[in-house]
Protein backbone atom coordinates (compact mmCIF):
# COMPACT_ATOMS: atom_id res chain seq x y z
CA UNK A 1 0.00 0.00 0.00
CA UNK A 2 0.99 3.50 -0.80
CA UNK A 3 2.56 5.60 1.99
CA UNK A 4 -0.25 8.34 2.19
CA UNK A 5 -2.65 6.02 1.56
CA UNK A 6 -1.57 4.25 4.68
CA UNK A 7 -1.45 7.23 6.52
CA UNK A 8 -5.41 8.61 5.86
CA UNK A 9 -5.93 4.23 6.92
CA UNK A 10 -4.08 4.91 9.91
CA UNK A 11 -6.09 8.50 10.33
CA UNK A 12 -9.41 6.40 9.76
CA UNK A 13 -8.94 4.50 12.02
CA UNK A 14 -7.64 6.48 15.08
CA UNK A 15 -10.86 8.84 14.54
CA UNK A 16 -12.83 5.57 15.15
CA UNK A 17 -11.49 4.64 18.14
CA UNK A 18 -11.39 8.23 19.13
CA UNK A 19 -15.19 8.37 17.94
CA UNK A 20 -16.14 5.40 20.41
CA UNK A 21 -14.61 6.71 23.54
CA UNK A 22 -16.18 9.12 26.04
CA UNK A 23 -14.14 12.11 26.53
CA UNK A 24 -12.94 14.53 29.31
CA UNK A 25 -10.03 16.26 28.50
CA UNK A 26 -9.63 18.11 24.72
CA UNK A 27 -6.18 16.05 23.59
CA UNK A 28 -4.33 16.91 20.47
CA UNK A 29 -3.31 13.39 19.52
CA UNK A 30 -2.50 14.32 15.61
CA UNK A 31 -2.98 16.97 13.41
CA UNK A 32 -6.78 17.64 13.02
CA UNK A 33 -7.64 15.08 15.69
CA UNK A 34 -8.34 16.28 18.70
CA UNK A 35 -10.72 14.29 21.32
CA UNK A 36 -14.36 15.70 21.70
CA UNK A 37 -13.68 16.45 25.66
CA UNK A 38 -16.36 18.31 27.62
CA UNK A 39 -13.28 20.07 29.84
CA UNK A 40 -12.24 23.52 28.36
CA UNK A 41 -8.81 21.94 29.41
CA UNK A 42 -6.53 24.15 26.89
CA UNK A 43 -8.42 27.43 28.54
CA UNK A 44 -7.36 26.07 32.12
CA UNK A 45 -3.34 25.55 31.00
CA UNK A 46 -2.58 29.17 30.98
CA UNK A 47 -4.64 29.73 34.49
CA UNK A 48 -2.24 27.31 36.17
CA UNK A 49 0.84 28.77 35.25
CA UNK A 50 2.55 25.55 34.56
CA UNK A 51 6.07 26.18 33.94
CA UNK A 52 7.41 26.40 30.40
CA UNK A 53 10.29 24.35 30.80
CA UNK A 54 9.99 21.14 32.76
CA UNK A 55 13.43 19.83 31.62
CA UNK A 56 14.50 16.65 33.86
CA UNK A 57 11.78 16.82 36.06
CA UNK A 58 9.46 14.27 37.20
CA UNK A 59 5.82 15.04 37.43
CA UNK A 60 3.23 13.62 39.35
CA UNK A 61 -0.35 14.36 37.99
CA UNK A 62 -2.89 12.84 40.46
CA UNK A 63 -6.65 12.58 38.97
CA UNK A 64 -5.12 12.44 35.49
CA UNK A 65 -8.42 11.12 33.60
CA UNK A 66 -7.81 11.06 30.09
CA UNK A 67 -3.95 12.76 30.97
CA UNK A 68 -4.01 15.81 29.08
CA UNK A 69 -1.53 17.56 31.72
CA UNK A 70 0.91 14.49 32.13
CA UNK A 71 0.95 14.45 28.01
CA UNK A 72 1.45 18.57 28.57
CA UNK A 73 4.07 18.02 31.07
CA UNK A 74 5.89 15.14 29.10
CA UNK A 75 5.61 17.74 25.92
CA UNK A 76 7.51 20.31 28.39
CA UNK A 77 10.48 18.41 29.14
CA UNK A 78 9.63 16.40 32.03
CA UNK A 79 12.09 13.73 32.07
CA UNK A 80 9.13 10.86 34.39
CA UNK A 81 5.77 11.86 34.28
CA UNK A 82 3.61 9.33 36.15
CA UNK A 83 -0.63 9.40 35.94
CA UNK A 84 -2.75 8.34 38.79
CA UNK A 85 -6.05 8.18 39.25
CA UNK A 86 -8.55 5.84 40.33
CA UNK A 87 -12.89 6.51 40.35
CA UNK A 88 -12.67 7.71 36.20
CA UNK A 89 -10.33 4.65 35.42
CA UNK A 90 -11.57 1.75 37.36
CA UNK A 91 -14.82 1.69 34.58
CA UNK A 92 -17.52 1.08 37.62
CA UNK A 93 -18.71 4.45 36.37
CA UNK A 94 -19.65 6.37 33.29
CA UNK A 95 -15.70 6.85 32.13
CA UNK A 96 -12.98 4.25 32.22
CA UNK A 97 -9.02 4.39 31.28
CA UNK A 98 -9.84 3.84 27.42
CA UNK A 99 -9.19 7.54 26.62
CA UNK A 100 -5.75 7.96 28.59
CA UNK A 101 -4.25 4.65 26.82
CA UNK A 102 -5.66 5.76 23.89
CA UNK A 103 -3.49 9.34 24.16
CA UNK A 104 -0.56 7.81 25.16
CA UNK A 105 -0.28 5.24 22.24
CA UNK A 106 -1.33 7.99 19.60
CA UNK A 107 1.22 10.52 21.26
CA UNK A 108 4.00 7.85 21.48
CA UNK A 109 4.21 9.08 25.03
CA UNK A 110 5.98 7.48 27.78
CA UNK A 111 3.89 8.32 30.56
CA UNK A 112 3.52 5.88 33.03
CA UNK A 113 0.43 5.06 35.40
CA UNK A 114 -0.82 3.42 38.39
CA UNK A 115 -4.49 2.94 39.46
CA UNK A 116 -4.54 4.21 42.75
CA UNK A 117 -6.90 6.30 44.99
CA UNK A 118 -5.45 9.66 46.26
CA UNK A 119 -5.62 8.50 50.29
CA UNK A 120 -2.82 5.71 49.22
CA UNK A 121 -0.40 7.73 48.00
CA UNK A 122 2.59 6.97 49.95
CA UNK A 123 6.79 8.11 49.26
CA UNK A 124 6.71 3.66 49.73
CA UNK A 125 4.27 3.28 47.18
CA UNK A 126 5.04 5.57 44.12
CA UNK A 127 8.40 7.75 45.10
CA UNK A 128 8.43 11.70 45.17
CA UNK A 129 8.11 14.06 42.46
CA UNK A 130 9.34 17.24 41.79
CA UNK A 131 6.25 18.72 40.98
CA UNK A 132 3.33 17.31 41.73
CA UNK A 133 -0.48 18.57 39.84
CA UNK A 134 -3.87 18.12 42.23
CA UNK A 135 -6.26 19.39 39.86
CA UNK A 136 -9.93 19.45 40.18
CA UNK A 137 -9.81 16.88 42.62
CA UNK A 138 -10.11 18.37 45.86
CA UNK A 139 -13.64 19.13 46.23
CA UNK A 140 -14.52 15.33 45.37
CA UNK A 141 -12.87 14.17 48.61
CA UNK A 142 -14.62 13.38 51.78
CA UNK A 143 -11.61 14.22 53.65
CA UNK A 144 -9.90 16.97 52.11
CA UNK A 145 -6.98 17.42 54.54
CA UNK A 146 -6.07 14.11 54.83
CA UNK A 147 -5.52 13.83 51.38
CA UNK A 148 -3.69 17.14 51.19
CA UNK A 149 -1.68 15.32 53.75
CA UNK A 150 -0.81 12.26 51.67
CA UNK A 151 -0.50 14.84 48.41
CA UNK A 152 1.95 16.39 50.64
CA UNK A 153 4.12 13.27 51.51
CA UNK A 154 4.87 12.55 47.71
CA UNK A 155 6.15 16.58 46.70
CA UNK A 156 9.35 17.23 47.21
CA UNK A 157 9.09 20.70 45.16
CA UNK A 158 6.24 22.01 43.92
CA UNK A 159 2.67 21.47 43.94
CA UNK A 160 -0.05 22.81 41.77
CA UNK A 161 -3.24 22.46 43.05
CA UNK A 162 -6.56 23.72 41.40
CA UNK A 163 -10.08 23.10 42.88
CA UNK A 164 -13.71 24.54 42.65
CA UNK A 165 -14.15 26.96 45.59
CA UNK A 166 -16.42 28.61 47.80
CA UNK A 167 -17.64 31.61 50.24
CA UNK A 168 -14.90 33.46 48.69
CA UNK A 169 -16.86 36.18 50.24
CA UNK A 170 -15.06 35.10 53.44
CA UNK A 171 -11.67 36.23 54.23
CA UNK A 172 -11.46 33.92 57.14
CA UNK A 173 -10.66 30.10 56.12
CA UNK A 174 -13.73 28.27 55.25
CA UNK A 175 -15.32 25.49 53.94
CA UNK A 176 -19.17 25.41 52.02
CA UNK A 177 -19.85 21.26 52.97
CA UNK A 178 -21.90 20.24 49.82
CA UNK A 179 -24.08 16.89 51.58
CA UNK A 180 -26.11 15.78 48.93
CA UNK A 181 -26.21 17.03 44.79
CA UNK A 182 -25.67 20.77 45.77
CA UNK A 183 -22.91 21.13 43.43
CA UNK A 184 -23.51 20.87 39.93
CA UNK A 185 -25.75 18.06 40.48
CA UNK A 186 -22.80 15.47 41.03
CA UNK A 187 -22.76 13.60 44.48
CA UNK A 188 -19.54 13.01 44.62
CA UNK A 189 -18.87 16.69 45.09
CA UNK A 190 -18.63 17.50 49.04
CA UNK A 191 -16.19 20.61 49.66
CA UNK A 192 -15.81 23.81 48.50
CA UNK A 193 -13.26 25.61 50.93
CA UNK A 194 -12.40 29.34 50.27
CA UNK A 195 -8.39 30.36 49.10
CA UNK A 196 -7.99 31.32 52.18
CA UNK A 197 -8.92 27.20 53.69
CA UNK A 198 -7.23 26.14 50.95
CA UNK A 199 -3.94 28.07 51.73
CA UNK A 200 -4.11 27.15 54.96
CA UNK A 201 -4.60 23.90 54.51
CA UNK A 202 -1.55 23.41 52.53
CA UNK A 203 0.16 25.01 55.34
CA UNK A 204 -0.80 22.91 58.23
CA UNK A 205 -0.09 19.93 55.78
CA UNK A 206 3.60 20.97 55.66
CA UNK A 207 3.71 23.06 52.67
CA UNK A 208 6.61 26.06 53.52
CA UNK A 209 4.67 28.80 51.04
CA UNK A 210 1.01 28.58 49.37
CA UNK A 211 0.03 31.21 47.38
CA UNK A 212 -3.04 31.61 45.40
CA UNK A 213 -2.06 32.76 41.88
CA UNK A 214 -6.02 33.43 40.44
CA UNK A 215 -6.48 37.06 40.52
CA UNK A 216 -8.17 37.58 43.50
CA UNK A 217 -9.68 40.94 43.35
CA UNK A 218 -13.00 41.64 44.45
CA UNK A 219 -13.67 42.69 41.45
CA UNK A 220 -12.30 39.38 39.59
CA UNK A 221 -14.39 37.41 42.78
CA UNK A 222 -17.49 39.06 41.57
CA UNK A 223 -17.09 38.67 37.86
CA UNK A 224 -16.34 34.82 38.50
CA UNK A 225 -19.29 34.72 40.63
CA UNK A 226 -21.41 35.98 38.01
CA UNK A 227 -20.17 33.75 35.14
CA UNK A 228 -20.38 30.63 37.50
CA UNK A 229 -23.75 30.83 39.30
CA UNK A 230 -25.47 31.97 36.07
CA UNK A 231 -24.12 28.65 34.43
CA UNK A 232 -24.92 26.73 37.46
CA UNK A 233 -28.23 28.42 37.91
CA UNK A 234 -28.87 27.66 34.59
CA UNK A 235 -28.12 23.97 35.07
CA UNK A 236 -29.67 23.21 38.38
CA UNK A 237 -33.08 24.59 36.62
CA UNK A 238 -32.92 21.90 33.93
CA UNK A 239 -32.84 19.77 37.31
CA UNK A 240 -35.68 21.20 38.48
CA UNK A 241 -33.48 22.22 41.50
CA UNK A 242 -33.54 24.94 44.03
CA UNK A 243 -31.16 26.98 43.69
CA UNK A 244 -27.92 26.71 46.28
CA UNK A 245 -26.35 29.81 47.75
CA UNK A 246 -23.82 29.35 44.36
CA UNK A 247 -22.72 32.91 45.13
CA UNK A 248 -19.57 32.86 46.21
CA UNK A 249 -18.41 30.24 44.04
CA UNK A 250 -15.39 29.63 41.51
CA UNK A 251 -12.30 27.78 40.58
CA UNK A 252 -8.80 28.90 42.12
CA UNK A 253 -5.18 27.52 41.76
CA UNK A 254 -3.01 27.59 44.68
CA UNK A 255 1.31 26.66 43.89
CA UNK A 256 2.79 25.35 47.05
CA UNK A 257 6.24 24.68 47.52
CA UNK A 258 8.07 22.34 50.10
C1 LIG B 1 -12.90 16.80 37.58
S1 LIG B 1 -11.84 15.45 37.23
C2 LIG B 1 -10.30 16.30 36.98
C3 LIG B 1 -9.40 15.58 36.01
C4 LIG B 1 -8.05 16.27 35.75
N1 LIG B 1 -7.21 16.24 36.92
C5 LIG B 1 -8.28 17.69 35.30
O1 LIG B 1 -8.06 18.60 36.08
O2 LIG B 1 -8.69 17.89 34.17
C6 LIG B 1 -11.61 14.68 38.80
C7 LIG B 1 -10.65 13.52 38.78
O3 LIG B 1 -10.36 13.13 40.12
C8 LIG B 1 -10.35 11.73 40.18
N2 LIG B 1 -10.63 11.29 41.56
C9 LIG B 1 -11.76 11.48 42.28
N3 LIG B 1 -11.63 10.92 43.48
C10 LIG B 1 -10.40 10.35 43.53
C11 LIG B 1 -9.68 9.62 44.51
N4 LIG B 1 -10.21 9.35 45.69
N5 LIG B 1 -8.43 9.20 44.22
C12 LIG B 1 -7.88 9.49 43.00
N6 LIG B 1 -8.51 10.18 42.03
C13 LIG B 1 -9.76 10.61 42.28
C14 LIG B 1 -11.45 11.33 39.21
O4 LIG B 1 -11.35 9.98 38.86
C15 LIG B 1 -11.20 12.28 38.09
O5 LIG B 1 -10.26 11.81 37.19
Amino acid sequence: MEGSAQIRLDEQALREQVGAIKWFHSIELARGITTPGTDATAERVELLRLPEDLSGKTVLDVGAWDGFFCFEAERRGAARVLATDSFAWHGENWSNKEGFELARRALGSAVQDIEIDVMDLTPERIGTFDLVLFLGVLYHLRHPLLALERVASVTRGQLILETHVDLTWMRRPAMAFYPEMELAWDPTNWWGPNPEAITAMLRAVGFERAELVTPDSWAYRLARTARHSARNLRFLAQHGVRPPACIGQGRAVVHAFR
